[in-house]
Formats: C-alpha cells, structure tokens, sequence
C-alpha cells in the first residue's frame, strides 16, 4: 500500500517570502480576496448582533436578524464613506442600520437605504444607495464570504483536505462553548506549516504525544511510514494503529470526555482519535470525541497572524454540570501557545539568509502540496 510520505527532499519556499511585502500583498490580492475565508460558527453570533472582520484594508460586517438570518455587507456607508460598525462585535440597537456620521439608516436585512437625514431630493435615486453586498455562503452553520469572487461556493473543493466523516456531525446545531484569540508574530504561512507536520511533536507537544501515542513517531497519519501496513498488522500499539492512548476518550489534559460523545461517529473516532479538515488559507476544523474546534487563520501583516479558536459542543454537553469544558478548552490552548510561541522562533530565524530556501523532508508532503498551492495562486 502506498504510503503519503515524499521519495525525495522537496526545495521550500525562500524565506523571503515570509515577511517581504510584495509577497504579502499578492497573497492578499490573489489568496484572501479571491478564496473563500471562514468567519465563525452562526451560534457565534446572537440575533440582532454583528460581526466584523477584517482582512488587510477591508472591512466586512455579517449580520444575524432577530430571526437568525445572516447578511454580510461592506462596512461602508454609501453617503461619503464612513465606516458604520467600529467595533468587532456588538449588538445593533436599532432594528435599522444606522450610520454614525450623518445617520442614513439601512435596511438590515438586504442593506438597501430606507432614509437619509437631507432635505428631499427629486432626482436622488435611494435605490442605488444601499449597502454593498459581499458573498457569502453558510455551510453546516460556517460562515464563508468570498470579497472579489462572485463564484458559488462547493466544499467539494474548497477543503483541501476532507473527510466524508463530518457529513454525519449536525455542526449547525452545535453551540459555541467557548472562544479564544490570540496574535501571533509570524508570517501566517508560519502557522499552517507548523499545523500541516508532527515532526515537531514531541519536544514541542510533549503532553499531546502522550495522549496521541502516533505524534510520539513525529508522523500526523499511520500511513505515512512506507511500511505502515506491516508496522500496523504487527503491533497493536497505537504508536502503529492510530487513536488515542488507552483509556483516553478526547483531547482534554487527562484524556477524560468533558462533553457527551458525538455519537454519530463514535466508533470512528475511537479507533482515529480525531479527524481533521482544512481550507486554505484561512481554517482549519478538528474533529474529537466530544467537541469540535475550529480555528481561524487571518494574516494581520506580513509578520503577524490573528488565531481564532471556537469550541462546539452539543447544546446538551453546556448544560451539564458533570462536564468541565475546561479540561478541553486549556488543553487546546496549552498546544495551540506552545506552536505559537515555536511559530515566533522560526520567523526570527528567516531574515538572516533571505534568499535561501529550506528543505522539505519525507513527512512534509502537506506542506509540499500548501506551498504549490501558494506558488500557483501568487506566480
Ligand atoms: S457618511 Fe454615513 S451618513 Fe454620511
Ligand atoms: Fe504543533
């Protein structure tokens, strides 16, 4: 059987490419503006509340009415350009949108002008001054927009990496037990190739490759050792099988389940441990045996990237008082700050050898396939 590893060591991109702003403001112009970007789960945001998100200078609003419908608009006034929400998130007072400055008032709904505050005007068309719509698309309770594309959205192909397995997770009945956030200084291209390899997992993760016995091999996937199927028939370790260490049920600092099992794809997750799936540039989702957690990558310079982590769980799983979220939740952020502050180390190491390139070895073959994927978007 075929196993996913690289024959042969595979030139990196040159390090320059990691904080040079030419190459940071095409990837903003041919990967940000032009791909579908995650913004966050639809119980992130409470009816008649706002979102906002930015990504370099744009700045977009996603909106859920009081009947929980979503609409995502430019956050731009169409009188003379004022922004109308300044801060992330809120609430939206009015069942209108109003304009801070000269309080034009816009539907919510479809963004389209209901009043301006002037002296009436016979040739003013109000109907070519609404709000300028951005598209979107919600899939299993994700908020996707797309900035420049007016394509359709097919998560056929947007997720690089997919697995059949979450179509059995009602994820848009979840709810958002927790969130967290936290400012990275590295290129973002830092981040996703920390999370796209495991050789990293033992010094860095030393409690994750106790819980996850496979890490301890530096390999993300059994198969990725030429002989896993022979390693596999003979040791029924997990080290060779896959799956959490005995007697652990879900990533939590002692392996306990904090949540009620997804029971949907229970007896997969018991044999895997956790499945992943990702959609370049901007999420990554992991499945677990009781929770889900989803991240959101958004480049703040070429030299900073903001995390954004939402935890679901089944509604049921918030209201119980035997479960402790916590024992979840700090484990994550335990492995998330020890990639972000290893993330913060290789930047410093770029500037000195700008020009230079690195080397990509057997077990990076997703990061061979990211940085093909960056060269055929910006070159
Ligand atoms: S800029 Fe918004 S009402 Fe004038
Ligand atoms: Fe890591």
């Amino acid at each position: 059987m075929k196993s996913n590893s690289l024959k042969k060591p595979v030139n990196s991109l040159p390090f320059s490419w990691y904080f040079e702003n030419k190459f940071f403001q095409k990837e903003i112009d041919k990967i940000f503006n032009t791909e579908w970007i995650y913004v966050c789960h639809i119980n992130s945001i409470n009816n008649n509340n706002y979102r906002t998100l930015s990504i370099n200078n744009k700045n977009i609003v996603v909106i859920k009415n009081k009947s929980q419908d979503i609409s995502v608009f430019y956050n731009t006034c169409s009188h003379r350009g004022s922004q109308i929400f300044d801060q992330t998130e809120g609430k939206i007072k009015a069942p209108v949108i109003i304009c801070p400055y000269h309080q034009w008032s816009y539907n919510i709904n479809d963004g389209s002008l209901i009043n301006t505050t002037s002296i009436n005007l016979d040739k003013f068309d109000k109907t070519k001054y609404g709000l300028e719509k951005v598209n979107f698309h919600i899939w299993k309770g994700l908020i996707f927009i797309n900035i420049k594309s007016k394509k359709k959205f097919n998560h056929q192909s947007i997720f690089q990496y997919y697995d059949k397995t979450i179509e059995q997770v009602d994820l848009e009945n979840y709810a958002v037990g927790h969130v967290w956030k936290k400012n990275v200084q590295c290129n973002w291209k830092i981040y996703w190739e920390n999370f796209s390899e495991c050789l990293h997992c033992p010094n860095i993760h030393p409690e994750l490759s106790d819980l996850v016995p496979l890490f301890k091999r530096r390999l993300t996937d059994i198969k990725d050792h030429p002989e896993w199927n022979i390693l596999k028939l003979n040791n029924l370790d997990p080290q060779y099988q896959g799956g959490l260490k005995e007697g652990s049920q879900t990533w939590s600092y002692d392996g306990s389940a904090q949540g009620h099992t997804i029971e949907s794809i229970q007896k997969e997750m018991e044999s895997r441990g956790q499945i992943y799936i990702s959609t370049w540039p901007s999420m990554f989702l992991g499945i677990y045996g009781d929770h889900i957690r989803i991240v959101r990558l958004i480049p703040k310079g070429p030299e900073e990237v903001e995390l954004t982590a939402e935890w679901l769980f089944e509604k049921k799983t918030l209201n119980d008082d035997k479960y402790n979220k916590n024992n979840v939740v700090d484990f994550a952020i335990l492995v998330m700050n020890q990639d972000a502050s290893i993330a913060e180390i290789n930047q410093k190491g770029l500037y000195n050898l700008k020009d230079n390139q690195g080397v990509l070895m057997p077990e990076e073959y997703i990061i061979r396939d990211f940085q093909k994927y960056i060269k055929s978007k910006i070159q």
